[in-house]
């Protein structure tokens, strides 16, 4: 089979489509032919060497997937060669072939096809997972995510508006805002030219947001807080402003206020495995429904990876770069 390997840590230009041996599948899991895999952030730094995959994950880049079960592990029931499938991976989608553990599988949802389905396993989980399971975003509360384009953004803005959410984003350009806003963005402000504490205190009355999904990490942390209502929820996911802060104690003590902080891929099965059931169980529903969709920015076949990750890197992008395998 073919993978994207990563030759030795650097920029996009490390990453070739290359012969490698082939998987099979362990005992409870199942050897999925990939139809498309998608980029993420995290990618970017596996490939400049700051994010090792966990233990036991495949050492290709690739933390979701879209594809046919092509063989079952021992022990796997409920699935069928032949499946249409998408996968939430520790690594290993950039390649023609992927093991999965069924806990990470799903099926392809109503009324998506098969190659965009590989841009929904990772936003669906992240998202789901934090907003929801951590920050109990509730229907009629208010919520503001950072970096409402994103890949995670595009899902957040969804799902936070399919439960009657009220909703604030970020972003860094006109265009972007107004796709944030017919995603389903109440208040969309550009945080390059508007600070979004004064608009979020004037268009809350000064009560701030229930919840804060956060990608930035160190530099918005006292601004997070701030902009906080009483009661209010900051899940951080993203540390692309950095890792190390200062936090007044005080502001979450007078606020009754919590801050928390989660990472997807190093999760045991058991933990990634409730999270896929929540997500087929709440978010499958919705999408097919039409009420939530995959927001795919451009498909590229996976040679051009490189490609796709300087457009993640320069950031022109909205929602999700999705890698098409090569048709045999
Ligand atoms: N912890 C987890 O389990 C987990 C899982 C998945 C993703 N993530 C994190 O979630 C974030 C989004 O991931 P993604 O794959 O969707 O990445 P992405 O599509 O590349 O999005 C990155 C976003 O950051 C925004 N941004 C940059 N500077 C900003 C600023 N000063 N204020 C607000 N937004 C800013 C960009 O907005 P503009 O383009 O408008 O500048 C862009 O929308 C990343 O930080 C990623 O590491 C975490």
């Amino acid at each position: 089979m073919y993978a994207i390997t990563i030759d030795s840590p650097g920029g996009p230009e490390a990453l070739r489509w290359t012969e490698v041996p082939d998987e099979e599948p362990g005992p409870g899991e199942v050897l999925v032919e990939v139809a498309a895999t998608a980029v993420n952030r995290a990618d970017l730094m596996q490939r400049q060497g700051f994010y090792p995959p966990p233990p036991g994950a495949s050492e290709y880049p690739g933390l979701e997937a879209s594809g046919r079960i092509a063989k079952l592990g021992a022990g796997v029931a409920g699935w069928a060669v032949g499946d249409e499938v998408c996968a939430l991976l520790a690594g290993g989608g950039y390649a023609q072939y992927v093991r999965v553990p069924v806990g990470q599988l799903m099926p392809v949802p109503d009324g998506v096809d098969l190659v965009e389905a590989a841009a929904l396993p990772e936003v669906a989980a992240t998202v789901w997972s934090n907003v929801f399971m951590v920050a109990h975003l509730r229907p009629g509360e208010s919520f503001l995510v950072h970096g409402g384009s994103s890949g995670i953004g595009t899902m957040a803005i969804q799902l936070a508006k399919a439960v009657g959410a009220r909703i604030f984003t970020t972003a860094g350009s006109a265009e972007k805002l107004a796709r944030c806003r017919e995603l389903g963005a109440d208040v969309a402000i550009n945080y390059r030219d508007e600070d979004f504490v004064a608009r979020i205190a004037e268009e809350t009355g000064g009560a701030g947001v229930d919840v804060v999904l956060d990608n930035m990490g160190a530099k918005y942390l006292a601004r997070n807080v701030e902009a906080l209502a009483v009661n209010g929820r900051l899940v951080i996911i993203g540390l692309q402003g950095g890792r190390k802060a200062e936090l007044d104690l005080n502001q979450l003590l007078v606020k009754r206020a919590a801050v928390a902080a989660t990472s997807l891929r190093g999760r045991p099965l058991a933990e990634k495995s409730a999270i896929v059931a929540a997500v087929r169980e709440h978010v499958w529903p919705l999408i097919a429904a039409g009420r939530v969709r995959p927001i795919v920015d451009r498909v590229l076949p996976v040679a051009e990876a490189a490609e796709a990750h300087r457009i993640l890197e320069a950031s022109t992008h909205i929602g999700k770069i999705v890698l098409a395998m090569p048709k045999e």
